[in-house]
């Protein structure tokens, strides 16, 4: 297995034609999260063993269910589930009722810093992750919303593929919620996928995360049943 970059920096793992990346879940628990860019299962739990973590799990993406075997293969077990929601892109959309604007540079550690406020900390990505997510997609945008002082209070990363959008992250500051700034930032994401020629939009979230989940369907997402699989490899207890 050929390593190649400075754990906790993201590292890539290749042997022969099979290749996965992999980087800290966050910037907080010892978990890793691991990406298979091409490779059968053997090669997947050989690449779960040697990222140089001490303890901790290593975790999947989130898998939809007919792309599990491998990890299955690979000894990774199911362990969190998180739905799916949808929207029709080509159907009524609202403007968002406060400005939303492409956000600056600077703006990122304020967006790292609401996303540690905003999400317990399993579910926190971290600076790394946030880039990540802006990554993630050929087109992306990093969008925010600010208070009448202009203090940053909320952001969203929203990413397009070809005809798909996707809802990677929206937070808003924990002490400016329920002010109309989440409502605003997903309408400004739909605009902006809209734009980009998508006709649909995806996202996930935990199932029981009611306060997003209200707003989505709100804003005329549907839920999706069969909805996506975070997959873990137990590390703990290694020497
Ligand atoms: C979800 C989140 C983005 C909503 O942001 P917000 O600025 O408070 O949302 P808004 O003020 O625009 O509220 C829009 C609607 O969301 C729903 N909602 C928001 N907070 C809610 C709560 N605590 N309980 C129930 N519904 C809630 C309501 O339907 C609300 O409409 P209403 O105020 O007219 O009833 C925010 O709570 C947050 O950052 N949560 C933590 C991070 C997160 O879960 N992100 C999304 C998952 S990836």
């Amino acid at each position: 297995m050929k390593m190649r970059g400075n754990w906790p920096g993201p590292i890539t793992l290749r042997r022969g034609w099979s290749l996965a990346t992999a980087r800290p879940w966050n910037d907080e628990s010892p978990n890793a999260h691991l990406r298979v860019i091409r490779g059968t299962g053997d090669f997947l739990r050989d690449a779960a063993l040697a990222i140089p973590i001490k303890g901790g799990s290593v975790l999947s993406p989130p898998l939809a269910a007919g792309s599990t075997s491998m990890w299955e293969q690979a000894g990774f077990q199911p362990h969190l589930v998180l739905d799916m929601f949808q929207r029709d892109l080509l159907a009524r959309q609202a403007a968002p009722a406060i400005p939303v604007v492409t956000g600056e540079e600077a703006e990122w550690a304020r967006a790292a810093e609401i996303d540690r406020a905003a999400f317990e900390s399993l579910w926190r990505l971290g600076t790394a992750g946030l880039k990540e997510a802006l990554a993630a997609t050929p087109t992306s945008s990093f969008l925010t919303v600010r208070s009448d002082t202009g203090e940053t209070t909320g952001f969203a990363i929203v990413g397009a593929g070809s005809s798909t959008g996707y809802l990677q992250r929206v937070a808003v500051d924990p002490a400016h919620t329920r002010q109309g700034y989440g409502r605003a930032l997903v309408r400004a994401s739909l605009g902006w996928a809209r734009s980009r020629g998508c006709r649909t939009m995806l996202l996930n979230t935990q199932p029981d995360n009611e306060p997003a989940g209200r707003l989505y369907e709100d804003e005329g997402f549907t839920r999706v049943v069969a909805g996506l699989v975070i997959w873990s490899l137990n590390r703990q207890g290694e020497t």
